[in-house]
């Protein structure tokens, strides 16, 4: 999305960009398509790494100017660690890292060769290839002025992999490309400032899916009301922005009638707590308050650009929690889509809202295989578990076990903490079937026990990304606020347990 960097694939004799890359194993090992460019290379390379104190560990780096002979301006000497431990290398975070150090605007060719004269296999120059796309993206839209020197976007703007079999390469790059446009998608959705990115808005950028062949439904406060989803509707009731509900649906699979997996996120396009007001230092983050709805959108662009081979359903509940004269209020009881009975404690409890209905809808419309759902839910799982992992709840060992996995491959990371009925009891109301707040201990947990009570027998998992969904950190692929965490997540979720093989 704002990422302008263009990838191509040649063989090693290709013609190179302004920067050549080579990756160098410890002892200053050079691939030899390398070494073969020039006969001095190597020992440039041994002064160089002897001044720098470059020990080629795993992701340094080391620029050069080019020796004559070789047709580029600089070299860019990367560690890739140890000849035999190469297996362990993380290639997307090497991508990642590798990308910031790039001069920006500029053709860069990258040596796909190991020092042993072994070709990179094709998935560690896709994983290189998505790291870098990763990590270049930067939010510019709203930047009028330029600073002297800077282009619009960081890094290169071509980088051509030099690889054995550029063919195969291409290949494996088509669907790494697609997941990383998901990510980027996500993260636009993210950063868009709330006065752009509206419920009706936000609608209309899910609706563009429908090019990649995603069956898109877009419901109007009229159908949610004849739907019931009265929860959802009264924590948009206060704003001056139309509640919507997008439902898409990706048909993948070889039998367009087996039993979808479904994914639900929660999208309040901005959370200023409703007339439970939050304070003013940091509200404006709340524009972030629906990362996990782009991750959903992220996930389904991410699913029908690659073609899986699996049917899913994206469902997104879309409302902006404002004050005033038609907001609820704290003591208001709203019935829900499933009938149960809801006592509002605190308005700004109000994430659960919007997805008791849209779960309940998914899960009896669409009777999934499983459901995960993604919610900036609580400010509590940045008290427990910081930035780093996301809090995962479940009511399926198997389906906690199968993210747990995916987390440990892709990076992000979960999580599991309880669900049980001795905290069911806090959410309990005096005068509803339950009430939206239990009370300051365990936040998290009751947010997620209230969640449970809409999903039926449906295995399920909430995936709290309070933490890891905005506001984030720079890592070695990211450098924007909104992160898109969760779109290469479920992605292989997807790819690992639930494609047609
Ligand atoms: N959107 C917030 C949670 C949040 C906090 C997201 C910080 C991202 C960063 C949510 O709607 C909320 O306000 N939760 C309350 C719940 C409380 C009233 C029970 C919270 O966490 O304080
Ligand atoms: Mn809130
Ligand atoms: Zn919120």
């Amino acid at each position: 999305m704002t990422s302008s960097l263009k990838f191509a694939f040649a063989d090693f004799q290709a013609e190179l960009g302004a920067t050549l890359v080579i990756p160098v194993a410890e002892d200053l090992l050079l691939p030899p398509a390398a070494a073969a460019l020039t006969p001095g290379l190597q020992a440039l390379v041994t002064r160089a790494a002897e001044a720098e104190r470059f020990k080629a560990k795993a992701q340094a780096t080391l620029v050069l100017l080019a020796p004559d002979g070789v047709p580029v301006e600089r070299i860019v000497l990367v560690g890739v660690g140890p000849v035999d431990a190469r297996a362990k290398l993380n290639w997307l975070t090497l991508g990642g890292s590798l990308c910031a150090k790039l001069p920006s605007a500029k053709s860069v060719s990258v040596l796909m060769e190991h020092a042993t004269g072994e070709a990179f296999s094709v998935d560690d120059v896709a994983d290189l290839a998505l790291g870098m796309e990763l990590k270049s993206y930067s939010f510019e839209r709203y930047k009028t002025k330029k600073k002297d020197g800077e282009g619009a976007e960081p890094g290169p703007s071509l980088v051509t992999l030099m690889v054995a079999n550029k063919n195969t390469a291409k290949k494996a790059f088509k669907s790494r490309e697609a997941i990383g446009s998901g990510v980027n998608l996500a993260r636009t959705l993210v950063n868009e400032p709330p006065n752009v990115l509206f419920p009706s808005e936000f609608a209309e950028r899910a609706g563009q899916l429908e090019k990649l062949g995603v069956e898109i439904e877009i419901l109007e406060e009229k159908q949610l009301r004849k739907l019931g989803m009265r929860a959802l509707l009264a924590v948009g009731q206060g704003s001056e922005k139309e509640s919507r509900v997008v439902i898409m649906r990706w048909n993948g699979a070889g039998d367009e009638n087996e039993q979808p997996v479904a994914f639900v996120g929660k999208g309040v396009t901005f959370d200023t707590g409703g007339i439970s007001i939050k304070p003013a230092a940091g509200m404006e983050d709340m524009k972030g308050d629906m990362a996990g709805a782009a991750c959903v959108v992220g996930l389904m662009q991410a699913l029908a650009g690659r073609k899986a081979r699996v049917n899913a359903i994206g469902a997104i509940g879309l409302v902006e929690n404002m004050p005033d004269g038609n907001a609820q209020r704290p003591g208001d009881i709203v019935t829900s889509m499933s009938g149960q009975t809801i006592e509002i404690i605190n308005t700004d409890a109000e994430g659960r809202l919007v997805l008791a209905d849209v779960l309940w809808h998914v899960q009896t419309t669409y009777k999934p295989k499983f459901i995960v759902d993604l919610a900036t839910l609580t400010g509590a799982i940045l008290v427990a578990l910081g930035q780093e992992y996301a809090g995962l709840f479940s009511n399926d060992d198997k389906l906690a076990d199968q993210l747990s996995k995916a987390g440990d491959l892709t990076g992000e990371r979960v999580w599991r903490l309880p669900l049980a009925a001795a905290y069911d009891k806090m959410i309990d109301s005096r005068f509803a079937d339950m009430k939206n707040t239990g009370g300051r201990f365990g936040g998290s947990i009751t947010a997620a026990q209230f969640l449970q009570r809409f999903v039926g027998e449906t295995p399920w998992v909430h995936l709290d990304i309070a933490g890891t969904g905005m506001s984030s950190p720079n890592t070695d692929t990211n450098r924007s606020w909104g992160s898109g965490w969760g779109v290469r997540l479920l992605d292989r979720l997807v790819a690992d347990f639930y494609e047609d093989k």
